[in-house]
Parts: C-alpha cells; sequence; structure tokens
C-alpha cells in the first residue's frame, strides 16, 4: 500500500509517519511538504537513508506547496498513491489571529488541489485530518456539555474558521463525485517534535530555560489532551475500517485547565511557579473543547492507549533528551515570533 502524507515533517504527520514504518514496514510511505516555520526536514532523518537524504527505501520525500496544482499533479502522476492522510495546514490559532490569509490559502485552497488531484486520478482514498475546533467551545459550567459529529460548526478564530471550509469541500466532493473521503477531528495533541508555539512544548522549553511561563488570560480554559500515537491510531483505524462519507470525532475524555498543566509541568522540571506569569488573553479565546469518542470506540473500537499521567512524563523526557532539535528552533525565526507575539502581552496579575 502506498501512502501520501501531506505535512509529514510537521508534529502530528512525522509522528503519523514513524507509527507506519513502525506498524506496515513494507508499505511505501511519500511525504509532501512546503516545510515552512513548522516542518522541519530533521524530524524524519530516522525515515532516512544517509547517502539519499529524501528518497530512503519505501520513503519518498517531496519538499511542495500543496496549493501548487501543477506541482501536486505531477507528485500524485508520479507516486500513484492508495491513500492520501492530508496534514498540511497552517496550524496556530495565534498566529491565524495576526494573519488569516495564508490559512485560507494553504488550509483551504491546498484541500481543494488535493481533492481535485484524487479526482482526476481516481481510486484514491482521502483522509482529512481536522481538529475540535471546529465546533467552537463550550462553556465552563457545563460540564455535561461534548462535542458529538452531528454538533454544528461554530467557529471562533481564522484557523478554526478555515478547518471547517476544509472539511466542508471534502463533504462536498464525497457527496457529488463519490470520492472516497473520511475526515477526523480530534482534540489537542501532545507529544514529541510538537513545534515549541504550542502551549506544552512552550511551557517545557520556557520553563527549562527558566524564562516567563505566559499563561493568557486567568487560564482556566479547558483543553481534552491527547497523547499523539493514539490519535495516529485513530487515522490508521478510521482509513482502513472507516465508513466513507463519515466523521469521526477523536479524544480521550482527559480534560484539564491550562494553569493546571503549567503547574505539573513546573514540578515535573522541579522549577518554581513563581515562573507562571498571566498576561493578556487571546482574542475569542475558545473556553472549553470537549469531544465525545462514542461513535468512534463503538464502530472502530478505538480506545485511548495512552494515560496523561505517562504521556506527558514521557513528552518532558523527550525535551529533555532532544535539546538539539528544539535548540535549532528557537535560534531561528522564532526568536522574532515570540517578541512579536509575547512582546505584546502585558502581564495582567
Ligand atoms: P504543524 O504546524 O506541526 O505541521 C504542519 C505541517 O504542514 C508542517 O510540516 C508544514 O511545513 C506543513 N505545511 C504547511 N503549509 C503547507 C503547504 N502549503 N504545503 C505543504 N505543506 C505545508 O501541525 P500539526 O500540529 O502537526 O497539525 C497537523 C494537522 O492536524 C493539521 O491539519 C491540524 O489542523 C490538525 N490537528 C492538530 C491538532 C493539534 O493539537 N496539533 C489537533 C487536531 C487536529
Ligand atoms: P495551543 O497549544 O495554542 O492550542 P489551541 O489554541 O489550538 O488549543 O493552546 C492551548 C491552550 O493554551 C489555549 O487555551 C491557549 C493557551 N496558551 C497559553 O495560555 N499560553 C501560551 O503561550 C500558549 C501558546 C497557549
Amino acid at each position: 500500500m502506498k501512502w501520501l502524507v501531506t505535512g509529514g515533517a510537521g508534529f502530528i504527520g512525522s509522528n503519523f509517519l514513524y507509527y507506519l514504518r513502525g506498524q506496515y514496514p513494507t508499505d511505501q510511505l511519500v511525504c509532501v511538504d512546503k516545510l515552512t516555520y513548522a516542518g522541519n526536514l530533521s524530524t524524519l532523518k530516522g525515515l532516512m537513508s544517509a547517502e539519499s537524504p529524501l528518497s530512503a527505501p519505501g520513503f519518498h520525500f517531496y519538499q511542495e506547496n500543496i496549493c501548487d496544482r501543477d506541482r501536486m499533479f505531477a507528485v500524485f502522476e508520479t507516486e500513484k498513491p492508495d491513500v492520501v492522510v492530508h496534514f498540511a495546514a497552517e496550524s496556530h490559532v495565534d498566529r491565524s489571529i495576526d494573519a488569516p490569509d495564508v490559512f485560507l490559502k494553504t488550509n483551504v485552497l491546498g484541500t481543494g488541489v488535493l481533492l481535485d488531484a484524487c479526482r482526476a486520478f481516481g481510486g484514491i482514498r482521502f483522509h482529512q485530518v481536522s481538529t475540535d475546533e471546529v465546533y467552537g467551545d463550550l462553556p465552563l459550567d457545563r460540564p455535561d456539555l461534548f462535542f458529538t459529529e452531528t454538533t454544528p460548526l461554530h467557529t471562533s478564530s481564522p484557523y478554526s474558521a478555515s478547518k471547517a471550509g476544509a472539511d466542508l469541500l471534502v463533504q462536498a466532493y464525497g457527496r457529488t463525485y463519490g470520492l472516497p473521503v473520511t475526515i477526523s477531528r480530534c482534540s489537542n495533541n501532545y507529544g514529541p517534535y510538537q513545534f515549541p508555539e504550542k502551549l506544552i512544548p512552550l511551557m517545557i522549553i520556557n520553563a527549562l530555560n527558566d524564562r516567563p511561563l505566559p499563561v493568557y488570560g486567568d487560564g482556566l480554559n479547558v483543553r481534552d489532551w491527547l497523547y499523539v500515537w493514539d490519535h495516529c491510531r485513530a487515522i490508521d483505524l478510521i482509513v482502513k475500517h472507516g465508513t466513507t462519507g463519515e466523521t469521526y470525532n477523536v479524544g480521550g475524555h482527559n480534560e484539564m485547565r491550562n494553569i493546571d498543566i503549567v503547574r505539573l509541568i513546573c514540578r515535573e522540571l522541579g522549577k518554581p511557579e513563581s515562573l507562571i506569569s498571566h498576561v493578556t488573553d487571546r482574542k475569542g479565546h475558545d473556553r472549553r473543547y470537549a469531544i465525545d469518542p462514542a461513535k468512534i470506540g463503538r464502530e472502530l473500537g478505538w480506545q485511548p492507549e495512552t494515560a496523561f499521567r505517562d504521556g506527558i512524563a514521557r513528552t518532558i523526557r523527550w525535551y529533555l533528551d532532544h535539546q538539539d532539535w528544539w535548540q535549532d528552533i528557537i535560534s531561528g525565526e522564532y526568536r522574532t515570533y515570540y517578541a512579536k507575539m509575547y512582546g505584546q502581552r502585558e502581564e495582567i496579575r
């Protein structure tokens, strides 16, 4: 089987490629990634051979923009994939608030190009990796409410709006052209190779450097955290056994308040909570995300396997053991990003 994975040099896509390599050693893996600030070729070095970095037996890397129709069609023509798993996206809410344009291009138009390529070449299974953020947020005082697959789309940020737009395109191509598509909407992931603009790696790295830990607003916002490997298993199950045309929510019933995550990271690293600094809130900040994963459990037998206490310990250990990986990142464009995004946030208490 030949898998074409877009965005495979990013956080979840790279974990998915490693998952596939372990699970199906003889399958062919093709990765298409533009290598934006969030994509890192060194993340994939475990899949490459020293002699020919971009192409090892069973693995082929293309540095391409998914919005480039001609180049995408050429890749499909050359590779003739059986399945496309589409991770490539601009993925950070704060960046989408600062500059929405590229989110619309990559997340909506780029998805459209891939769907057109699947249509043109025929017989290709397409899986859209989406997010629980398309459902908007839930109130903090209604812990009985969860997102199900029938919850209306109700987006808050340019990021989530662009992902919802892409999901609607995927559904439309399924219905209109009969493309065999599925969608997964997962809660917040954590684990190895996550870019340090996101909450957990940012806090780990800042704490290790004894830098302030910038918690937005009151820190009471709730996210439902899932270890990335559990997400990879869910996608694999959906591709192999899911019903085409269907959407599956993926989450582990592991709701945590941001402030509690940051305190836990301080404890695990032996750092004082005095590093925590409450700063200006994110605009339009979603209060609570919580997934009801009953459908994927019932229909595909998926259950999360990694308890948060184990996953977070493993993740912290990974960042301690892979300082080269993130030192490289935080010494580049990230510095400008950090100064711009956090320089404008004031300490609020
Ligand atoms: P990421 O930002 O770490 O990685 C995105 C990857 O896409 C990068 O390698 C980047 O270079 C590549 N990319 C961006 N624009 C591209 C383009 N125009 N052409 C080709 N490649 C391009 O993101 P992530 O956290 O790994 O998320 C992957 C997917 O999973 C996204 O679609 C995201 O919406 C979804 N998702 C993420 C989470 C999460 O918690 N991180 C949760 C649910 C769903
Ligand atoms: P993030 O990792 O950006 O994921 P998302 O916005 O997609 O859920 O943020 C997770 C939560 O952490 C979110 O409520 C915003 C908050 N947050 C902070 O408090 N400080 C930070 O520096 C960052 C990056 C996020």
